[in-house]
């Protein structure tokens, strides 16, 4: 046993892939500490939850794991909330939930050893009088921070496909949502960080790097102040020209700041992915304008024009909200016909949730929502028999699929193309593919949302 081996942590996230990301940085940071990470509760001395509030649904996830295990306290237990939650919350939770010790949002993760010191230490600054014998710890921002969480001890648990944050926070403010008020403002990686980056997972034997940001194209050099820095197609292109690396993808991408040159830069480096995600969230422009989105239907589909000129077929996706405040059957009805009009490959949709801070919250014609859910289940109907005729064209088709694992029940590889479809496949037992490798299939099967086929032998 090591000397630090009583120092162990648990540590469990929802949300988005910035989490999930900023999850791998936290294990790295406590990995140097000495921290070991462990698989369940029950072994951790310290639980941390890395939080989203997106929606209340998400929000709440945090309050029922922390009230299932709040009996551990006994043990000498000590829980910390991160993440989105954490942020928004600030010391309400420790109302909510007296037994939270630490609460950190994600602009403070940079002092979370010293905030650990302090834990370990039992001693805290913010500690007030009627905690008791409980130790409180707050790291929040305000909209101040100018920084990004780097740090050299990112844990990827991936060993061949890898994030990389290039900007943090937010500035659009979207009417309803809480992205702004939990990120913090818009900042931005140096490009030369961000590739320095790169290069170094490349040394490790990364192919696949994903790009990641509440709103990549907005993304500006700090070093432009100089003169020389590079927009987000420039940052893009370089990274995608890295020795080594096969696939470069991206997240997320605002319409407003969605530029010609991100096609053009698609077009000019093969190892670009042919792959969009632009939320639209509604196809009404009374409801894009009572967003918030600063672009209408038409600036939107001119984009989707775009990407339909461009060289290779680049496959498009979308976040889609119904039953925002004030939405009638037509601007529903529109959505519907922007899903024809597009022809997207995947949606992910959403009930319109009132979070805390957002200027929607006081809108009234709030959608009942047994409603909300009726449109919801039309659009994913809808969607549905789009992504069937879509799928379907490419039954014959050959691809370059990432092997990413194999499904032992089925006895099939699983396998993800360029366009980030599923593309599962079968493989004569001699020529078992590695995982992490590339390599042909032929898609002779199709379904709503997956390919599956053989392995081009
Ligand atoms: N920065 C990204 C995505 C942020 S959150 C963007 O601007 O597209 C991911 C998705 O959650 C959003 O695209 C939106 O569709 C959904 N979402 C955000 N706030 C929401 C709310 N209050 N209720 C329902 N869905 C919401
Ligand atoms: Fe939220 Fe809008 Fe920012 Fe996306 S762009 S994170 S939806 S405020
Ligand atoms: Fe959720 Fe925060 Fe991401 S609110 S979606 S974890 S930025």
């Amino acid at each position: 046993m090591s000397a630090d081996s009583h120092k162990t942590f648990y540590l469990e996230t929802f949300g988005c892939q910035m989490n999930v990301h900023d999850s791998e940085k936290v294990i790295g940071t406590l990995v140097h500490e000495g921290y070991r990470q462990v698989e369940t509760v029950e072994q951790a001395d310290l639980i941390l939850y890395n939080t989203c509030s997106i929606r209340d649904k998400a929000e709440q996830k945090v309050f029922h794991r922390l009230a299932d295990y709040k009996k551990l306290l006994k043990q000498g237990k000590k829980f910390g909330v991160l993440g989105c939650v954490a942020q928004q919350e600030g010391e309400k939770i420790f109302e909510r939930a007296p037994h939270v010790s630490l609460v950190c949002g994600s602009a403070s993760y940079r002092n979370l050893p010293q905030m650990l010191a302090q834990l370990e230490a039992g001693k805290s600054e913010a500690a007030k009088p009627e905690a008791g014998s409980l130790i409180r710890i707050t790291g929040l921002d305000d909209r101040e921070t100018d920084k990004c969480f780097e740090t050299e001890f990112t844990a990827r648990t991936n060993p061949h496909r890898g994030y990389i944050t290039i900007i943090e926070g937010c500035d659009k403010f979207c009417s309803y949502c809480v992205v702004p008020f939990t990120r913090g403002k818009e900042r931005s990686r140096t490009a030369e960080s961000v590739l320095a980056e790169a290069r170094q997972m490349t040394d490790l034997g990364y192919t696949e790097i994903q790009l990641l940001g509440q709103n990549v194209n907005s993304y500006k050099d700090p070093a432009g102040k100089l003169g020389r820095g590079k927009s987000f197609s420039e940052l893009l292109a370089a990274v995608g020209e890295v020795p080594g690396i096969r696939r470069v993808r991206f997240t997320t991408s605002h319409p407003r700041d969605f530029g010609r040159d991100i096609i053009d830069a698609i077009d000019a480096v093969p190892t670009l992915c042919d792959h969009v995600h632009l939320p639209v969230q509604s196809g009404s422009d009374r409801v894009l304008s009572a967003m918030q989105r600063l672009y209408n239907r038409e600036q939107y589909l001119e984009r989707i024009a775009w990407m339909k000129s461009a060289k290779r077929e680049i496959s498009i996706t979308s976040d889609i909200i119904v039953g925002f405040p004030g939405e009638t059957e037509e601007d529903f009805a529109q959505t519907l016909s922007l899903l024809d009009e597009v022809g997207y490959d995947a949606v992910f949709t959403f009930k319109y949730s009132p979070r805390p801070n957002t200027p929607s919250l006081a809108l009234e014609d709030a959608i009942p929502d047994q409603e909300k859910s009726r449109r919801l289940e039309l659009l994913m109907a809808r969607q549905k028999e789009i992504q069937i005729t879509r799928y379907k064209k490419y039954i014959g088709t050959i691809s370059e699929v990432m092997v990413e694992g194999k499904n032992e029940a089925r006895n099939q590889w699983i396998g993800r193309t360029s366009q980030n479809k599923t593309l599962n496949f079968t493989a004569p037992e001699d020529a078992s593919p590695a995982i992490g490798s590339y390599v042909q299939v032929r898609a002779t099967t199709s379904f709503p949302n997956s390919l599956l086929g053989e392995l081009v032998v």
